[in-house]
């Protein structure tokens, strides 16, 4: 009790070097015992909010995500595929659910499954190579829209000393996406030859999980690097015990 009025009355002190909460999110005591599904009910009510950005946290816009390059290569050079996406807008976040929450703050090791039903990514590309042994090259519009997907997150952190306080800072963000289907479209495929580019989507689309599982590390990476630098970049404000609390207030 005593330790968190002397950081409320710390606030007014230093009001700019450390920061409460951003008012949508809702903190959780560590001494709960339901901790976990504190954090789920707050992570869920905040998220809405999170994806839409927020400037004074250092936080951007995150629906539609933008994502610079993916590059996918696969196989050897002869027979390999070469795959490059660029300027691309993942869509769908604000969609995303949690679903379960581990926090282990003696391992300080977290994990988070989130549900998201869809999830639209859009941007060009340029491929060359060969999939599923047939020659293939274009470069144009790329489609590639997951459904039913659950991505998993996790991270180690570790605490850092600022001035009087403790902040947290993410490690090692991992995150595996697994949709229960995804949805190619490659638009003009040999230079906009319609017959074969048809031809070529349907087998891509039968056979998606081919060409998916190179792609999905990947984009799954770019998830796990965003979520990362939101929580980064509202911990180097707000110290460690403002965002979990021993005991509220
Ligand atoms: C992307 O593909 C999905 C699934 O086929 C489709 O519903 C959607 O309209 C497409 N979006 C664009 C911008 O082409």
């Amino acid at each position: 009790m005593l330790a968190v009025s002397w950081i409320v009355v710390s606030f007014a002190a230093a009001a700019l070097a450390v920061r409460p909460l951003p008012p949508y999110i809702k903190p959780c005591a560590r001494s709960d015992p339901k901790f976990n599904d504190c954090t789920l009910q707050h992570g869920n009510e905040a998220i809405p909010y999170i994806v839409k950005g927020d400037s004074s946290y250092d936080i951007t816009n995150v629906d539609p995500m933008a994502i610079k390059v993916i590059d996918v290569k696969n196989g050897p050079k002869q027979a390999g595929l070469h795959l490059t996406l660029r300027d691309v807008k993942l869509h769908g976040l604000r969609t995303a659910v949690l679903l379960k929450s581990d926090f282990n703050f003696k391992k300080r090791h977290f994990s988070h499954d989130f549900s998201i039903p869809l999830l639209k990514l859009l941007g060009k590309y340029t491929i060359s190579g060969r999939l599923l042994l047939l020659p293939i090259h274009g470069n144009g519009d790329i489609n590639v829209t997951m459904v039913n997907n659950i991505v998993t997150y996790s991270y180690d952190w570790v605490l850092e000393q600022k001035g009087e306080y403790k902040h947290l800072l993410l490690k090692d963000p991992v995150a595996v996406i697994k949709p229960s289907k995804a949805y190619i479209h490659l638009s003009n495929l040999f230079d906009g030859d319609r017959f074969m580019g048809e031809r070529l989507n349907e087998i891509i689309n039968d056979n998606w999980q081919d060409l998916f599982r190179d792609m999905a590390p990947k984009i799954a990476h770019e998830i796990a690097v965003v979520i990362s630098s939101i929580v980064n970049n509202i911990a180097k404000d707000v110290p460690y015990d403002v965002i979990f609390p021993e005991r509220l207030p």
